[in-house]
């Protein structure tokens, strides 16, 4: 039997309860021990950490956030911070260590795989999306159905003054949760990093859609999903600008935060529970420094640095259904 540590980190994600939990009842199942560190990478540096069992996890598959706190921890990066954590383990005669979080924390595990001799497994957890090597990361789909919801709302405000909306969703630098939720959202138009071209050429495409929009169904509400980081001047100062250029009302919403929480949906807690199965047997056949995700209805394993190293791209099915349902463009650069 082995000795085997988690943590959480970066942003937190709906479905990194479930994980903990799955990967709490595989040990105890398969007779290993099992430990949680708190707040991320910080836990690890101070040795802040707790024995987690099957009564520990009871009840939290439903509960979004992480049990065990999450954090940033910049100075991980440090040689002195890998040292330290590898020290820490080898002192808790930890044999592997689990990380659930983004790129990030991938990144913080393959650090410290140069200080440390024990195994390092990552395991998707964002609500981005945007890790190379595995179809959906835990988190994404109850983020992308807290975004539809949040868009079906601001539709009927939307329709009862015949506005325009600007619905700003997070994915940091990915468009796989814009991508999503306009689509699920039947939103009009979609501004996605993948599909950016200039501001200039944004604004003016979207004058003239919401004008044949106009023509079409009379002057009817019209709703935008943009991706946070993107627009140069920020949200608001977009919406000014389509104020001046359509002549309409123009009201930005941001999703923020919002997006990160509540109850995950099944497919993530599915996707949580078989990602924290197969981490512990990955663990149980001695494999170091990859990522166990799912893609394409299996399991894999991906080199860690593999899952920044290359840039996970939207796809043609997910960007044809665009071309075809939104911005009535089709000629993509
Ligand atoms: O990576 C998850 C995420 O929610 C991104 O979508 C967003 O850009 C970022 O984290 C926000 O980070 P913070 O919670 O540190 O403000």
């Amino acid at each position: 039997s082995k000795r085997i540590a988690v943590l959480t980190s970066g942003g937190d994600a709906p479905g990194m309860n479930a994980c903990i939990r799955a990967i709490v009842v595989a040990c105890e199942g398969a007779g290993h021990t099992i430990i949680g560190f708190e707040h991320g990478y910080n836990g690890l540096l101070e040795q802040n950490w707790r024995k987690l069992d099957s009564k520990k996890v009871h009840n939290i598959i439903q509960r979004g956030g992480t049990i065990l706190r999450s954090a940033r921890c910049k100075t991980f990066k440090q040689d002195a911070s890998g040292q330290l954590a590898a020290n820490n383990l080898d002192e808790l005669a930890i044999d592997a260590l689990i990380v659930i979080g983004g790129d990030g924390s991938f990144r913080g595990a393959v650090h410290l795989g140069k200080f440390w001799g024990g195994q390092v497994i990552g395991l998707p957890g964002t609500i981005d999306n945007d890790i190379y090597g595995c179809d959906a990361t835990i988190g994404y789909y109850t983020a992308i159905d807290t975004a539809v919801s949040s868009i079906d709302k601001v539709r009927d405000t939307a329709d009862a003054f015949e506005r325009i909306f600007l619905v700003e969703v997070m994915g940091r630098h990915a468009g796989f949760l814009g991508a999503s939720a306009a689509l699920a959202g039947a939103a009009n138009y979609v501004i996605l990093p993948e599909l950016f071209t200039d501001p200039e050429s944004v604004l003016n495409e979207i004058q003239q859609q919401v004008a044949i929009h106009r023509q079409r169904y009379g002057h009817e509400s019209y709703i935008i999903v943009l991706t946070e980081n993107l627009w140069p001047s920020g949200i608001n100062a977009l919406a000014e600008a389509l104020e001046t250029r359509t002549d309409g009302e123009v009201r930005p919403v941001i999703l923020g935060h919002v997006q990160r929480g509540g109850s995950p949906v099944s497919q993530d807690r599915i996707l949580a529970t078989t990602l924290g199965v197969q981490a512990v047997r990955s663990i149980e056949q001695g494999k170091n420094g990859i990522m166990v995700a799912t893609a394409q209805g299996d399991v894999v394993e991906v080199a860690l640095e593999e899952t920044w190293q290359h840039k996970k791209t939207l796809g043609n099915t997910l960007t044809h259904c665009m071309l075809t349902m939104l911005n009535e463009r089709h000629h993509w650069p």
